[in-house]
């Protein structure tokens, strides 16, 4: 079968890219704007640095922001209502992956209005319209949704976070500021880089990965190996590396998927509102060292990419454990958590049977079972 990448058409990077996004909807000859961003972003004035631009340059524009993080259905749906009667034609997401997931759910269903159950939604869903154009502007360096053909709703009824994936949802253009990152505080700068490493890690060592998305994945992990400690302590250079690193994970993973960490990490979210990238991070380690026969020489190679010296002398077993432990040390190093206290032992046997089922359980290059799960999720108790 032929390797498949879907990429923005264009995409913006660095310092002050976001005075781009005026003259990208001018000459789209789009007329009016629907702001998709979540409510501590505008409380906080980091959507208003992108409004006040629209305003200068005489763009109408109508706000939505009923979105929460680990968005819901409802999320979805009443902003489907609201774009309907906005009059807008181009949807700028300005957030997080929650406002840039929900964005690309409401454009799907717009232009595909027999999904707007949204549940239909779930893996790959056979949409035949393009999405209302989407211009992108991620304001956390993580979940690169920006590039992705991704998008992750959570089913409060159900108990599930479910992701869709549709080539339909593909932002027109990506806005990648590092000055849009800047005001995230260090926790959520560290859980959001660790969900970032994890896709480049999970996606370097997934089953269909191959050299394009390898050259993606390798640098993803090198760039963010490298900046995720500056970007904790809130440097400029940090910031800028990290918002290129996070993006070239998406511009791989987006295109041959994840593994057990994420589909573990799902369940986790579901059940406690768990936010995504901590979830990741935590299970990160858990998850390599249950990979790591299956990953041929890949160890070697994410531990070159993360700094470790002299990998070439190492043996096999030793180059694993440096790539586990380098991963490791990183987390450590930002802050993270690598236990989650909201875990209940009754809830232990359906947390792995929905993991079992998640979007992002067939790419892992292991086959788990319940068990093995179950065991995994045990040591984050
Ligand atoms: N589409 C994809 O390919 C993809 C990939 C991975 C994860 N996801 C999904 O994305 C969601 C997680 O997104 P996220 O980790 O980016 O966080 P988020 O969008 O859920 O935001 C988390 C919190 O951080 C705040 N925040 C965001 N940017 C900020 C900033 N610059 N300054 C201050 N506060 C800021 C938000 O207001 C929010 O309260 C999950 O639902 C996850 O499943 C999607
Ligand atoms: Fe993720």
């Amino acid at each position: 079968m032929a390797n498949k990448i879907s990429l923005n058409p264009t995409s913006y990077h660095g310092a002050g890219a976001i005075n781009e996004i005026a003259t990208e909807i001018k000459a789209h000859g789009f007329k009016k704007a629907f702001v998709a961003s979540d409510p501590d972003l505008v409380k906080f004035g980091v959507t208003g640095k992108v409004t006040d631009i629209l305003d200068k340059e005489n763009i109408p524009w109508k706000l939505y922001s009923n979105i929460k993080p680990n968005p819901t259905i409802e999320n979805v749906q009443t902003g489907v209502e609201a774009f309907k009667n906005s009059g807008a034609d181009v949807i700028v997401a300005i957030g997080g992956g929650s406002s840039m997931d929900t964005s690309k759910a409401i454009g799907i269903i717009i232009t595909n209005p027999e999904f707007e159950d949204v549940r239909s939604l779930e893996g790959v869903a056979p949409t035949k319209n393009p999405c209302v154009p989407i211009i992108a502007v991620p304001t956390t360096a993580g979940t690169a949704a920006e590039v992705t053909i991704n998008y992750v709703i959570t089913d409060i009824e159900k108990k599930r976070k479910f992701v869709c994936v549709d080539t339909h949802d593909m932002p027109i253009v990506a806005v990648v500021d590092p000055e849009m990152m800047s005001s995230m505080p260090k926790g959520l700068t560290a859980a959001t880089g660790m969900d970032a490493l994890t896709h480049a890690i999970e996606g370097y060592t997934t089953k269909g990965a191959w050299e394009m998305t390898d050259m993606f994945h390798l640098e993803a992990i090198r760039l963010i190996s490298k900046y995720l400690r500056s970007a904790v302590a809130n440097e400029k250079e940090g910031r800028e590396g990290m918002a290129l690193g996070q993006y070239i994970a998406g511009m791989g993973f987006s295109n041959v998927g994840l593994g057990i960490d994420h589909a573990m990490a799902h369940t986790l979210s579901a059940y406690y509102d768990t936010p995504h990238g901590v979830a990741c991070a935590s299970l990160l380690p858990i998850s390599m060292e249950f990979n790591r026969d299956y990953t041929g020489e890949k160890y070697r190679e994410i531990a070159r990419a993360m700094g470790v010296e002299g990998v070439d002398a190492m043996s096999q077993e030793e180059y694993r454990d440096a790539a586990i432990n380098a991963v490791k040390q990183l987390s450590s190093d930002v802050g993270i958590n690598p236990k989650n206290d909201r875990i209940k032992e009754e809830d232990l046997e359906q947390l792995s049977i929905d993991a079992l089922h998640d979007a992002c359980y067939p790419g892992n290059p292991r086959e788990a079972t319940k068990e093995q799960v179950l065991e995994m999720f045990r040591q984050l108790m």
